[in-house]
């Protein structure tokens, strides 16, 4: 298949009319968001969904995002909205939150993947919104790259992961946050964070006046009530191993270097012969660290060290990937 690469600007109203035509011809087209890129379908045509689950390699068992591009739409995809659901949508939306909310009829088991929610976005990034009200229905879509992979903040890493097995790729520059979205369960009687995200626990409960974690997030015992939280993600070709403090940092790397391996290093600060990714704080660490990891597997590193940040705020998103990018190797 040869695929469609598309430059969006704000004089694109073509562009998003054939790529909205494709999404609703059953095919598939990444686009950008706010987060991260994602592979679209038509979210009420399963074949189509199905396409994805081909292209990125995806567990069967994994359920997809539908993408909407006005709040009102939320309402045909869900039975009896919460007064939770409808606050939280109401303080946070547009942007990087996902609902999991009761689903209605109208929503397929192979969007759901058999659960008896739907998880529900409407996204920040005015080209996503502009592609699913083109489209005219509610857009299926994960993150663009390949299941197991750093998920792509640029159109060129779409490109790498998809190039030729989906209809077309929407450029749309560089994603503004970085880390996909904070995915909440409004089902119960408190909102629970199911994957930590840009909108924050602390963000969460000044509205809410509470909220709670996921505990198979942090209990190794429990089962992740967001399915795709318990695979390997994220993970970079090279070895990648989470440091606790910058002494041990200095000398894995050191260590490393004195082997003549080529030593990729994520913190706030460059070491001397490494291949460093630096950042200034931690908005700027979320914002490029999918990026980083890409970019160090480009540049062909032996192994990656990357340096802890505190598990608070917009660090427990932070946590979360790299821990799951160094398969739990913390040092
Ligand atoms: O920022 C984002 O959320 C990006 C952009 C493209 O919108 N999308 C994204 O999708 O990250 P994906 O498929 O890579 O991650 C969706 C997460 C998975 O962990 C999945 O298991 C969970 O949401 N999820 C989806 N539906 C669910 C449901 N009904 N109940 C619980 N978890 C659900
Ligand atoms: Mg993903």
């Amino acid at each position: 298949m040869q695929t469609k690469f598309w430059n969006l600007s704000e004089n694109s109203d073509d562009v998003f009319q054939q790529a909205g035509a494709l999404i609703r011809a059953g095919k598939l087209v990444a686009f950008p968001t706010e987060t991260v890129y994602g592979l679209g379908a038509n979210g009420l045509d399963s074949e189509a969904v199905a396409k994805i689950y081909v292209a990125k390699g995806r567990p069967s068992d994994n359920p997809i995002i539908l993408h909407i591009a006005k709040l009102d739409e939320l309402n045909s995809l869900t039975i009896n909205l919460s007064p939770m659901a409808k606050k939280l949508a109401e303080s946070f939306w547009p942007g990087p939150m996902t609902l999991v909310v009761p689903r209605s009829k109208i929503v397929s088991d192979i969007v759901t993947a058999g659960l008896d929610t739907v998880a529900v976005r409407l996204p920040g990034n005015e080209y996503a919104r502009k592609l699913i009200a083109a489209a005219g229905v509610p857009i299926a879509a994960p993150s663009a790259n390949i299941s197991g992979r750093p998920s792509p903040t640029t159109a060129v890493e779409v490109k790498e992961d998809m190039d030729g097995k989906i209809a077309a790729i929407l450029d749309g520059g560089a994603c503004e946050e970085g880390l996909e979205s904070t995915v909440i369960d409004t089902t119960g009687t408190v909102p629970v964070v199911l994957r930590p995200g840009g909108i924050t626990q602390e963000m969460i409960k000044q509205v809410m006046g509470n909220v709670e974690l996921d505990k198979g997030l942090v209990d190794s015992n429990r089962t992740p009530k967001a399915p795709g939280m318990k695979y390997k993600h994220y993970a970079p070709k090279a070895a990648m191993h989470l440091c606790r403090t910058e002494e041990i940092l200095y000398i894995c790397a050191g260590t490393a270097l004195a082997k003549a391996l080529k030593v990729g290093v994520v913190a706030p600060f460059p070491i001397g012969g490494c291949v460093n990714k630096t950042y200034t704080s931690l908005e700027d660490l979320a914002n490029k660290l999918f990026y980083f990891l890409r970019d160090l597997d480009r540049a062909k590193v032996d192994v990656i060290y990357a340096l802890a940040v505190p598990e608070w705020g917009l660090g427990l998103a932070i946590m979360n990937r790299m821990k799951k990018s160094c398969g739990g190797s913390i040092l």
